[in-house]
């Protein structure tokens, strides 16, 4: 197997090397994409539904292997070259006016981006986790001018001449929402993970992850909730982890008896956002509905 240059060497036990954290919940099928991803040196895709946890899975990865993570959060008018540096000539025009700074030297206006940080530190043997959140965001361009600047590994900053190279690639992982459907040549060189919606043993790890002391019975009884309520035809927005999350902590705040979530729905608009979702489980008597996924 030939492996992508600029790879440093691994450990042979590299592929068991990350195995989730105690607050992050991974599957076998994540921790070993992710491991592979890592050992490869290849870019890591995570996609899936809002809430299935991308964003926190590349805090989980720097948390695992002891490493710094640096964001890079993309908008619809990020391009790939903000990510390596910024030349800030406003702060330069305002110094050369009313500041005492000497304006010549220009490498104090320089602003390494993300990708430029995680570039630079690596040209100083100092890997570092690489979260680029919600790619699908940007324009279609972005992607492969991206690949072009991951794959280089290298830049020249045009304004001082100064090159930032890379010996070590960074982790690097990118999310996305799905969107955008994104280029083949960038997929080629990503490892791909979809994140499904977790199952209700997943799920239950999940939210005693967060609320660690919640009463055994409530749980159960809100989650047989959430899962009846994902099931509803029609809906617009399902319910994400995360807004269970929030859910269960606006019910134990609420002190309701389990008992009675069976025939209400307490705080639904903590799980629904739009006001259609909200009328249909209005007219929904979920105690009708067979507990199923
Ligand atoms: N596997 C998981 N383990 C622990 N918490 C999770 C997990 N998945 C989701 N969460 C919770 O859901 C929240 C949302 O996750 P986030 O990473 O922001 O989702 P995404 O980026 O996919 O939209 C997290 O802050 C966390 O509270
Ligand atoms: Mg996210």
């Amino acid at each position: 197997m030939t492996l992508p240059t600029g790879i440093a060497p691994w450990a042979p036990d590299t592929l068991a090397r990350w195995n989730g954290t105690p607050t992050y919940i991974a599957d076998e099928a994540l921790k070993s994409t992710v491991s592979v991803a890592i050992a490869l040196g290849r870019p890591l895709l995570v996609k899936g539904e809002p809430g299935t946890g991308k964003t926190l899975l590349a805090r989980a990865i720097a948390e695992g292997l002891g490493l710094e993570m640096l964001t890079w959060h993309i908008k619809s008018t990020t391009r790939a070259q903000d990510g390596l540096y910024l030349y800030d000539t406003v702060a330069r025009l305002n110094d050369a006016r009313f500041g005492d700074r000497d304006v010549r030297d220009i490498a104090q206006y320089i602003k390494l981006g993300p990708l430029g940080e995680a570039f630079d530190r690596a040209g100083k043997d100092e890997r570092v986790v690489l979260l680029i959140d919600e790619i699908d965001k940007a324009d279609l361009e972005f992607p492969n001018d991206l690949l072009h600047e991951l794959d280089a590994m290298r830049f020249r900053i045009a304004e001082t001449g100064r090159e930032v190279v890379a010996h070590l690639r960074p982790i690097v992982i990118i999310t996305s929402n799905a969107e955008k459907e994104l280029p083949d040549a960038f997929l080629r060189r990503c490892v791909f993970h979809y994140i499904d919606f977790p199952s209700e043993e997943l799920l239950t790890r999940i939210c005693r992850v967060h609320h660690p002391d919640i009463d055994d019975k409530l749980l159960t009884a809100a989650l047989r909730q959430f899962i009846k309520i994902r099931t509803l035809a029609e809906l617009r927005k399902r319910p994400s982890t995360s807004e269970l999350i929030d859910w269960l902590a606006g019910l134990r705040l609420s002190g309701i008896d389990p008992e009675k979530l069976e025939q209400t729905v307490p705080f639904a608009g903590v799980l629904l956002k739009q006001e259609k979702d909200t009328q249909r489980l209005a007219r929904t008597d979920l105690s009708r509905i067979g507990n199923r996924r």
